[in-house]
């Protein structure tokens, strides 16, 4: 459910008798045209039946997720659950409130490892109904006209039932279904379902659910060819953010505050061309650079400084790309901040040789800071000998330069499939159809004492989007320039357009 928004009188009047009656008249009835169904959704179909297989004879309920409240009456902009929009190819901002249900189904052999699924959901009223003028969260005079029960059934290929029947189903054979739910993403519900099964006296019910949990992530772990054409596409819509990103770094120099003139842009595009960023997007200029999740942006843009930002499209499907480049502002790299950018991208490149099938997810972080490590240990800043550095018992010296990791999942979620087990994850290997990233950084801290002067305030990422194919792997974000050959050609022509 929803999160409950405060009463707030002073925002409210009473509606008049008349008003009540006029406002239901004199509306053009509803298209009897159903919609198309969504791409998405019919590649979902082969998700749930993956999943089914996992859990013969359970109830398994994936809730897409309420709305949460910002401030009073003014809510975010709403986000399906990951999971859910993985099983049922809804994305942007569909459904709150609407819960998944996969119904386990019996043959005449007995029971069986199908499930039958129906998406529950809030249908729209009738414009006779005070929803339609009076409801600022799903009223069509507030929100726009949503769908009927037979409108979301063509979207998603899915059998469709009101949410209001959804307890008294759940309720049914209660005693003898195992259920298990996607924990806390729809609060009511969780304490619902952990009420039924108690009574039910099913036990260890949260370790029940965190398998599933585990298991939707880990679902995730390969993309289908849906996906990956999603992942192309969210790609190509970053390049393009990037490219006017360039174009307009001249005008951002002159506004100052010019990180968030470049956040700003690429905003547009994201929401233009997808559903929005991906996640907020870094725009960190000198400095900056050095902290990680630098998201406040309120910088100045300085020739002569470099500008590293990381961000990505998220396409209505909700994939999102993730990529990092590290521009120099004015065009030109200095020699100082091409040898941080050339070692980060040699980095770069050992790590992405290792991608194929069968390779330790870990072996690509080693890959990369292990060029890290030498080049460090080369500018007399590591201070133990680079082996000494690697061991990671005893060493990890180069991580205060690059503390973070090199790879991440990459998908409906920026940090895909976080909920997956150790072994499949950080501990696996790479398989075709996987997607991660590749991003190696250097960042040296203008308080870093231990930093010849030169370096100091210098702080460069790489970051691709590596598709893992049958034989070796594939760069989705290649089409942007990542030498710093590449790179000043590429912005040359850019900037001159916003000069
Ligand atoms: N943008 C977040 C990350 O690169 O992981
Ligand atoms: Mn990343
Ligand atoms: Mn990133």
């Amino acid at each position: 459910m929803s999160e409950e928004q405060p009463a707030l009188p002073n925002r409210q009047s009473p509606f008049s008798e008349a008003f009540k009656e006029f406002i239901c008249t004199d509306w053009a009835p509803y298209s009897d045209v159903l919609p198309e169904q969504l791409p998405a959704s019919v590649a979902a179909v082969a998700r749930r039946e993956a999943l089914s297989a996992l859990f013969p004879g359970d109830r398994l309920v994936v809730p897409a997720g309420g709305l949460k409240v910002r401030s009073n009456d003014t809510d975010y902009r709403y986000r399906p659950h990951s999971a859910f929009a993985h099983l049922t190819g809804l994305g942007t901002d569909r459904e709150p409130d609407a819960v998944l249900v996969l119904e386990p189904v019996d043959t005449v052999d007995g029971p069986s490892s199908g499930h039958s699924a129906t998406l529950y959901f809030k249908p729209r009223a009738p414009r006779t109904d005070p929803e339609f003028y009076s409801n600022a969260r799903y009223g069509e005079m507030w929100v726009g006209q949503r769908e009927s029960l037979e409108e979301m059934a063509a979207l998603t290929g899915l059998d469709c039932a009101p949410i209001d029947q959804l307890s008294d189903d759940l309720a049914k054979d209660a005693d003898s279904t195992r259920i298990r739910v996607v924990r806390d993403t729809d609060t009511a519900l969780t304490v619902e379902l952990d009420q039924q099964r108690d009574q039910a006296g099913q036990t260890e019910v949260e370790a029940a659910d965190t398998e599933l949990t585990v298991a939707l992530s880990e679902l995730r772990l390969t993309k289908d060819d849906f996906e990956v054409e999603q992942m192309r596409l969210a790609c190509d819509r970053t390049a393009e953010g990037f490219a006017a990103v360039v174009a307009d770094l001249p005008e951002a120099v002159r506004r100052g505050r010019g990180e968030r003139w470049v956040e700003g842009i690429f905003g547009l595009y994201a929401r233009h061309a997808g559903n929005a960023v991906g996640y907020d997007t870094i725009a960190a200029s000198g400095d900056h650079a050095n902290t990680l999740h630098w998201i406040r942006n309120d910088g100045d843009l300085h020739d002569g400084d470099l500008l590293l930002i990381d961000a990505g499209v998220e396409l209505d499907t909700l994939y999102t790309a993730d990529i990092t480049r590290t521009l120099p502002v004015s065009g030109r790299f200095s020699p100082t901040q091409r040898k941080v950018y050339e070692a980060v991208l040699e980095a770069q490149e050992a790590a992405m040789a290792v991608c194929r099938p069968g390779v330790k997810f870990a072996q690509v972080h080693e890959a990369a800071i292990t060029v890290i490590a030498q080049r460090l240990h080369e500018w007399g800043i590591l201070p133990v000998p680079p082996e000494v550095s690697l061991d990671k018992e005893t060493g990890g010296h180069h991580r205060r330069w690059m503390v973070h990791g090199t790879s991440h999942h990459l998908g409906i979620d920026v940090h895909d499939c976080a909920q997956a087990r150790q072994e499949h994850y950080r501990q696996g290997e790479l398989k075709e159809g996987m997607i991660i990233t590749v991003e190696p950084g250097i960042y040296f801290k203008g308080t870093d004492l231990l930093v010849p002067e030169e370096f100091r305030g210098i702080g460069v990422r790489i970051e691709d989007d590596i598709l893992i194919t049958a034989d070796g792997h594939e760069n989705l974000s290649s089409m942007l320039p990542r030498t710093a050959d590449d790179v000043e050609a590429w912005m040359a022509p850019l900037l001159e357009q916003g000069r």
